[in-house]
């Protein structure tokens, strides 16, 4: 049997919010449909700096992924929601910023009943090696060294056995958020948990950069000590996984010495006898 629907709420949504969160979002704004959240808060005018502009949908037709790729999640069933938030100080916000966003997505699924969720550098949320969400992070205008960003984020909440093999005919091995949850998850209280995660990481991100979420993120850090296969274009290197450093750069270790890489599509290579 089919389960419901649960549609967004906006008042579902903000009871989420503790005060400062409320204080720092400026407009919540849910769509039936829209091309994509992060298209349409890229052609809109930016919030003042410290607040922020969201946009939420159940429905998008053009749901934009990393590397050009498309987001695929049928009506009502993920969550798509993008941010537009400006920082003062951009070299010091932008390199890392999509790590700390998955410390921020990782609080607001543990806080909502999820166990087990990890990180896939750069930005990829896991949950047994599976992809249950992805984040997008666009730099739309930097001036005089401040920066304005939207930040995309899409996760996939319940999956139907169709909606699974539809996303998995493009090559990802994808999970939901429900099979990390002992009791079947809200949308509205994932989506508020979201919102009030990312806007208190944001403010602490402002103040200190990626170090100050560096050892949250190498707990949730799913690649650590692995074997990892990382291609960059035509380029392939393949090393142990060593965390990321202060400017969120991926660590590996190759031939014995570190090295460091901003970019790319990492996947693990299981050494012989590990599963
Ligand atoms: C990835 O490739 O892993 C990133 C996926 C990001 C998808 C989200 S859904 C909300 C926002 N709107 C978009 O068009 N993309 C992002």
């Amino acid at each position: 049997m089919s389960e419901p629907v649960e549609l967004l709420s906006a008042e579902l949504i903000l009871r989420e919010l503790c005060a400062e969160s409320q204080r720092r979002l400026r407009n919540l704004e849910i769509l039936l449909e829209v091309d994509s959240t992060s298209t349409r808060l890229m052609a809109a005018k930016p919030p003042p700096r410290g607040v922020a502009d969201v946009c939420t949908t159940e429905l998008q037709h053009a749901g934009r992924g990393r590397l050009g790729r498309r987001w695929i999640a049928p009506f009502g069933s993920g969550l798509a929601m993008s941010v537009a938030w400006g920082f003062g100080d951009a070299a010091r916000a932008l390199p890392a910023l999509s790590l700390g966003v998955g410390v921020a997505v990782s609080r607001a699924l543990m806080r909502s009943g999820a166990a087990a969720i990890g990180l896939k550098w750069p930005n990829d949320i896991w949950y047994r090696g599976r992809k249950v969400g992805g984040v997008l992070v666009e730099v739309r205008a930097e001036a005089g060294g401040a920066a304005q960003v939207v930040i995309g984020i899409g996760l996939n909440v319940h999956l139907s056995a169709a909606a699974r093999l539809e996303i998995e005919a493009g090559g990802a091995r994808v999970a939901a958020v429900a099979d990390a949850c002992r009791a079947p998850p809200s949308r509205n209280v994932i989506a508020g948990a979201l919102l009030d995660e990312l806007l208190s990481m944001l403010v602490q991100f402002e103040h200190g950069g990626f170090a100050a979420l560096r050892d949250e993120w190498t707990a949730l850090d799913a690649l650590n000590g692995r074997l990892v296969l990382l291609q960059q274009g035509e380029r392939q290197s393949q090393g142990i996984a060593r965390g990321a450093d202060v400017d969120g750069a991926l660590l590996l270790e190759i031939d014995g010495r570190l090295q460091r890489f901003v970019s790319g599509e990492a996947s693990l290579r299981l050494i012989e006898g590990e599963i």
